[in-house]
């Protein structure tokens, strides 16, 4: 098969930044995805639906002409988070998710939550209102190693909130461990994940190969290799579970490439390209439509987009360095080639 067309797919998982940086990562996801659900981890974090409304219309203002495309927002979870403020937020169309980042954990986390029972409240409303909780799955402590943070958040946090808000809508974020996939394979359907196509793609010694690689360091961190094969298996398995949240998040390479450099691995300029590629070698191209435009939707209770992409197998290189007004960013796979290329 050389070339492949389906329904056009939503990102689940996008940080779009703000000012200079968001004018320049949007056009690469708005040329691709339909939706996006946008992260609220900027600074300060997007706590409140006048924040979110704005953010919102400044992504549309940043929009390239003639690009279809819809930021679906999301709420900051804090351990003050008000009940109320998500709930008109949500009955306002504006909020359509509500984003937990345990404190610390992750870039732009450190309002985050530093005890769950703290958010009961809210996130009792989330449940009794149907409005999906996205997980960022790791522990933050430091006796924990960082290779077993997210399947000791599983155990530790996920599973007991779950036995005690049963009914709570749940997205698992960009998974990746076997145990994260056997949970959520296991679980009910009101638990999902997202999984990354960096995750699909690398194991932790990329991390190291050849010397120290900043731009392959995201949290949560590659795992081992059979990590990987597990969510190889899950994405293209076709099980309704599981769907695309690129986790794309764009930094300036001074600041990757520094002590303490950041996390995040900026993945949009090749996203839907790598998860076509990963699907044609596992043999499952048919089955590319529902992790990336079917699957997702039906968990968000959205309408399926009738738009249609056309990939081809026609091999392009990925850019070694994308300049911008925020400074210059490497794109995930810089200089490599792939295998697949967006047709229309
Ligand atoms: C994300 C970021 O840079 O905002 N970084 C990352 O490594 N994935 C935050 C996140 O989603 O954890
Ligand atoms: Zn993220």
């Amino acid at each position: 098969m050389s070339t492949i067309t389906f329904r056009r797919p939503d990102d689940w998982h996008v940080h779009l930044r703000d000012g200079a940086m968001l004018q320049a990562v949007l056009p690469f996801t708005a040329r691709v995805f339909a939706r996006a659900i946008i992260m609220p981890n900027l600074v300060p974090p997007v706590t409140t639906a006048a924040a979110a409304a704005a953010y919102r219309d400044r992504i549309l203002a940043a929009l390239p002409a003639g690009l279809g495309f819809t930021p679906l927002m999301t709420a900051y979870l804090t351990d003050d988070s008000d009940a109320n403020e998500i709930e008109q937020g949500h009955r306002a169309g504006v909020f359509t998710a509500v984003k937990l980042y345990p404190a610390g954990a992750t870039t732009n986390s450190a309002l985050g939550v530093t005890d769950i029972a703290k958010t009961y409240p809210a996130l009792e409303r989330l449940q009794a209102l149907g409005i999906p909780l996205l997980v960022h799955g790791e522990v933050i402590d430091s006796e924990v190693d960082i290779f077993d943070r997210e399947a000791v958040f599983i155990e530790r946090v996920l599973a007991p909130l779950m036995r005690r808000l049963p009914q709570l809508r749940l997205v698992l974020e960009h998974i990746t461990t076997k145990e994260a996939v056997d949970f959520v394979g296991g679980a009910g359907p009101g638990l999902a994940a997202t999984i990354t196509a960096h995750h699909l793609l690398i194991n932790r010694n990329a991390l190291f190969a050849g010397g120290l690689r900043p731009h392959m360091y995201c949290l949560p961190v590659a795992k081992r290799e059979k990590h990987r094969l597990a969510l190889r298996r899950a994405a293209t398995s076709g099980n309704a579970k599981f769907f695309l949240g690129t986790d794309t998040a764009p930094h300036p390479i001074p600041d990757k490439e520094r002590d303490f450099g950041c996390a995040g691995i900026f993945t949009a300029p090749a996203a839907l390209e790598i998860y076509a590629q990963v699907f044609a070698e596992e043999g499952a191209l048919d089955r590319l439509e529902a992790f990336a435009s079917l699957n997702g939707p039906r968990f968000y209770g959205l309408p399926v987009n009738e738009q249609r992409i056309t990939l081809a197998h026609r091999p392009w290189r990925v850019p070694d360095e994308i300049p911008t007004e925020a400074g210059p960013l490497r794109p995930f796979l810089a200089g490599e080639e792939i295998g697949w290329r967006i047709e229309g």
